[in-house]
């Protein structure tokens, strides 16, 4: 048996360390923030819980999967959500299907004012959508994202990348190398693959980055977001105008013309894909310069062979950081038992990845960050199930391709600011960097 399911094996064997302090935690009584020393204090932690520094996760995450893996927290509108905190627990929440991701489902978790009210007033995209709706549309895609496709296309990632990087070598230094090079290497690539016009890169970054952006005003951020759909619309008219071979022209020839989608369903879509994960991107190449700067044993591995060693680097920093950490929300179809507690049907749930990606039974010394670490493809920053990330592979090919041209051009680069002024994002949010000076 090898290690990673000896591991399993006995976590699949145990209920739980404490399952009186965790019968409690998913009881109607509630608990103190802290479950080792718990009390009966009428309030649930609230969640989302505070990375306590920098790029560190919260704390309560490591407490809870010791203590009460599956437990109950309160949201921003005082309703309730159970929190799932281990690898094994997570996997198989996201694989059961009893376990809806529709979020115009009334008692669908939202964490932020407004939300709700959003996801009404919008065409569904299949990351909204339960089997056979979701099934249906990603099939659609999904050949744009599949390994053999992405494989094609990486001269064309490594191509971008180099690109960019002759525009830092003749830029002055210090560079913010999150603008400069990690954002447009997620944004020419998937621009690339829907087939938008390289004279519309500009204004479609610029609109990308002012409405996901967090110092933009509400109205700034809205009228950017209408002008991102409108554009949307006019790309997609003109596909059906004039296809290429690209995927838009390619839906509109086999999917649009034959009723398989709307042209509103489209739109819907091509928005979706153009805004999902470029900030996701972006964020693990800054973390990956940073952490290679910080681990200098890391970094020399890297160095000596970077082909080698950059699919493990790759993956490992998604683990170490799991960027998209608040995504994995679902509500409950029907009663359903997980890690010894019941969650009840209208009940939600948010798989916490980021709190799974350290769980020791599954990683060893989950804290170290180690491009070589032979368990790291269990790594669940892209989900599980059904839902797992459709561009899972294209991601992990453009942090490779980042990482080798990056170190390959500059060996030298390293922080132009101590890495304690580093600007990283609110510490409820998704971990990431607000930029990254760097020079070399
Ligand atoms: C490092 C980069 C990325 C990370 C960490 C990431 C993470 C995730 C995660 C955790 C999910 C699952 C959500 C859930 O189950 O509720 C997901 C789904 C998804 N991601 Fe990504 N993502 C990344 C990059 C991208 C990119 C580049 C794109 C688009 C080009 C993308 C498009 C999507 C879509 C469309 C889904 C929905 C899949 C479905 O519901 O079937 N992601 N991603």
């Amino acid at each position: 048996m090898s290690l990673l399911s000896a591991a399993r094996a006995a976590c699949r064997r145990r209920v739980g360390p404490n399952p009186s302090l965790c019968a409690a935690l998913g009881a109607t009584r509630a608990m103190s923030t802290n479950p080792e020393t718990a009390t009966d204090v009428h309030a649930r932690p609230s969640f989302p819980m505070m990375r306590p520094e920098a790029s560190v996760p919260p704390e309560e995450y490591a407490k809870l999967r010791k203590t009460c893996p599956v437990s109950k927290a309160k949201l921003f509108d005082g309703s309730d959500i159970w929190l799932i905190t281990k690898h094994r627990d997570l996997v198989d929440a996201l694989r059961d299907q009893r376990f809806s991701k529709v979020r115009t489902h009334p008692d669908f978790p939202e964490l932020v004012e407004g939300a709700k009210a959003a996801v009404e007033g919008r065409e569904p995209t299949f990351v909204d959508m339960d089997p056979p709706d979701w099934t249906r549309f990603r099939g659609m895609f999904e050949r744009w994202f599949a390994g053999g496709y992405v494989e094609k296309l990486r001269p064309t990632i490594r191509g971008h990348v180099k690109e960019l990087l002759d525009g830092m070598q003749r830029a002055s230094k210090p560079v913010n190398l999150h603008e400069a090079f990690s954002l447009p290497v997620a944004f020419k690539t998937i621009y690339g693959i829907l087939g938008i016009p390289f004279e519309d890169f500009e204004f479609l970054s610029n609109n990308i980055a002012m409405r996901s952006s967090g110092s933009s005003t509400a109205r700034d951020a809205a009228a950017a977001q209408q002008e991102l759909v409108d554009y949307m619309e006019k790309l997609v008219k003109e596909k059906e105008r004039n296809p290429g071979n690209d995927m838009l022209s390619e839906i509109v020839k086999n999917d649009l013309r034959n009723g398989n989608i709307s042209r509103d369903q489209l739109i819907a879509h091509a928005f979706l894909l153009v805004v999902a994960g470029n900030a996701t991107v972006a964020s693990m190449i800054n973390l990956g310069v940073v952490e290679l700067l910080a681990n200098p044993d890391q970094l020399a591995a890297f160095k000596e062979d970077p082909e080698a060693c950059a699919p493990g680097l790759a993956l490992e920093i998604c683990r170490f950081h799991s960027a998209s950490a608040l995504a994995l929300r679902r509500v409950a179809l029907e009663d359903v038992q997980l890690g010894g507690q019941t969650i009840r049907k209208n009940e939600g749930i948010i798989a916490l990845n980021m709190s799974a990606n350290r769980d020791e039974e599954v990683f060893r010394n989950a804290d170290k960050f180690d491009i070589r670490r032979p368990e790291v493809g269990e790594q669940v920053a892209y989900g599980a199930g059904i839902h797992r990330c459709i561009a899972e592979y294209l991601a992990l090919v453009e942090l490779q391709e980042a990482f080798k041209g990056l170190f390959g051009r500059f060996p030298n680069i390293k922080l132009a600011v101590d890495e304690s002024e580093l600007e990283w994002s609110a510490p409820q949010a998704d971990v990431g960097l607000k930029s990254l000076p760097v020079t070399w």
